[in-house]
């Protein structure tokens, strides 16, 4: 009974440096889940890749005097560094720059256009006299519209997260040179999301056990009506037009393309693979499970508009319906200070940052520990450091650690049979499979933080009984029982293993060498008179002060 899950992750822009809250956001809950997915079995496809059009990237290239492929090709390759550094598990990380990627968005829109639901409309837009060019989404600055935040995007208020038009900003000002635009008439293609009012409420009503936060935002966009938006800008960054309709100039719109990227990567992966058809066994396929890892301001793009532009194709696309998102477990926003992170403003630390300071297990716990996961979380390195050294190592890396240290000692350095097992010996072991569990049923849920919880919960009862039995004190006056005691105590490690192994992939691979390779999510059984070294710690403590730290 094995279910295709699609695995789906927002697409960085490749305009700037990550930071711990887009990690903590969405690539490290993916990677989570997909491995805890892998272990149960499942059939996961995680892609990903660069956002590489859109204003985000020309703006920077204008900024530093550079071309946008320059832009892109510098923090494409930081982010492919990053994720192995961290440990990333996907199966492709790609760009919306491939050939591929163009190929199959033009392929949705001349669908759509073909089933009525795109159509071309003139309007006015802002144009800047000064360059004499259009000023498009993050072209232009202002005041919000809705909560007066002076520094709001053309596409976004960062402040309240509305998505925004330029021509709604308030005293708008230009990026490329400071004048106040003027209004200009240009003609562009627009998706006509209103027809999928009534499809998109009776999809949103129907799915149980979304994240309240994330249904209620995409209700309440609904309940004001969905507007018609534009698909094609006045660029000459982006992918080409499927038809010359309009003239040059027009390329297709970040937004509308990027979305798109979910279903490109899994062809483009399918490709990889020698099989090109095998996209199809997680997009037409009703067994199929759809999970989207975005943030919070992500939301209307995937809760909405994606749905209905997948909706909008109908079958022209390989002859039949295309899945829609079955759940899309949003995260609020991680806060430093009370403000939200921002590597461009400076607002907590980059990926890179975090990854000198604390091993990449060390932080993907703190993190894991801290999911915004139901509301905006303040995280600080202060509060990682002490997550990692009285939670991680305390809790877990120690009990590993004195475990392996005793077993190595004591019963002539391998896994000792056991003696028949006492009444507290069963016990902690069917407590750790109730643990092993629950905590499926938690990731089920993308309860990530709750899973993590069961897992050191289990770590913790393995410490007790520890403290219960004293093996060290045993493996003297009845060295029998002694070996049978620690022989169950690595059995329960054995089982804890496998909830935090996704959280933590470098050290789980550390004392899968160990201990043997487990399979699946459940307790296998240890194999008696495998060697054990003497053990090296799994973690190390932090220390944050780095003169400290150096200090003989
Ligand atoms: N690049 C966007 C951002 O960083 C996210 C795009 S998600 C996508 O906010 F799937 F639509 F690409
Ligand atoms: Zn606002």
């Amino acid at each position: 009974m094995t279910t295709p899950v699609l695995v789906a992750v927002a697409w960085p822009y490749a305009s700037g440096s990550r930071h711990l809250g887009h990690l903590a956001g969405a690539y490290l809950p993916a990677d989570i889940f997909a491995r805890q997915q892998r272990a149960v079995g499942n059939e996961v496809l995680m892609v990903s890749g660069s956002d590489v059009h859109g204003t985000p990237i020309t703006v920077r290239a204008e900024a530093e005097g550079v071309a946008p492929a320059d832009i892109v090709a510098r923090y494409h390759g930081e982010f492919l560094r990053q994720w192995d550094e961290l440990g990333m598990s996907w199966d492709l990380f790609t760009t919306t720059g491939t050939d591929n990627h163009a190929a199959t968005t033009q392929e949705m829109f001349l669908a759509q256009l073909a089933n009525g639901h795109i159509d071309r409309r003139v309007s006015e837009q802002l144009f800047d006299p000064e360059k004499e060019r259009f000023l498009p989404d993050r072209f232009v600055e202002g005041t919000c519209p809705h909560c007066q935040y002076p520094d709001a995007r053309g596409d976004q208020c960062d402040n309240c997260g509305r998505t925004l038009d330029p021509t709604d900003l308030i005293d708008p000002r230009s990026k490329l040179s400071g004048a106040t635009p003027v209004l200009r008439e240009t003609e562009h293609f627009y998706y006509r999301y209103s027809d999928f009012e009534d499809r998109l409420r009776s999809y949103l009503e129907a799915k149980q056990g979304w994240r309240p936060h994330v249904l209620n935002f995409a209700l309440g966009w609904l309940d004001e009506g969905l507007h018609d938006r534009a698909i094609t800008r006045d660029i000459d960054w982006g992918i080409e037009l499927p038809l010359d309709d309009l003239g040059p100039g027009k390329r297709i719109y970040v937004w509308y393309d990027a979305v798109i990227g979910y279903l490109s990567a899994s062809k483009e992966w399918a490709d990889r693979t020698g099989d090109p058809e095998r996209w199809k066994h997680w997009w037409q396929n009703d067994n199929a499970r759809h999970v989207y890892f975005i943030g919070k301001d992500n939301i209307p793009f995937h809760a909405l508009f994606w749905p209905a532009q997948l909706m909008g194709v109908g079958d022209r696309i390989a002859a039949g319906p295309l899945r829609l998102p079955d759940d899309i477990p949003a995260n609020q926003y991680v806060t430093f200070k009370g403000g939200k992170a921002s590597a461009s403003r400076g607002v907590g630390l980059t990926i890179d940052e975090g990854l000198a300071r604390f091993q990449p297990d060390a932080l993907r716990y703190a993190l894991a520990a801290a999911f915004p996961e139901q509301a905006d979380t303040e995280i600080s390195e202060e509060q990682i450091a002490a997550r990692i050294n009285e939670e991680l190592v305390a809790n877990w890396g120690n009990l590993v650690n004195r475990v392996l240290a005793m077993v190595h000692r004591n019963c002539d350095g391998a896994i000792p049979a056991p003696g028949p097992l006492e009444p507290e010996d069963d016990a902690l072991l069917a407590g750790v499979d109730g643990f092993v569990q629950q905590s499926a049923k938690q990731f089920d849920g993308v309860q990530l933080r709750a899973a993590l919880r069961t897992g050191m919960e289990a770590a913790q009862t393995v410490n007790q009984y520890l403290t219960a039995t004293e093996p060290w004190k045993l493996v003297k006056s009845d060295p029998a029982r002694g070996r049978t005691v620690l022989y169950v105590a690595l059995a329960a490690i054995n089982g804890v293993r496998i909830m935090l192994a996704p959280y933590l992939p470098f050290s789980a691979a550390a004392l899968d060498e160990v201990l043997g390779q487990p399979e699946g999510w459940a307790r296998a059984p240890l194999e008696v008179g495998r060697p054990i070294d003497k053990p090296t710690p799994l973690f190390a403590k932090v220390e944050l002060d780095p003169e400290a730290a150096e200090a003989p």
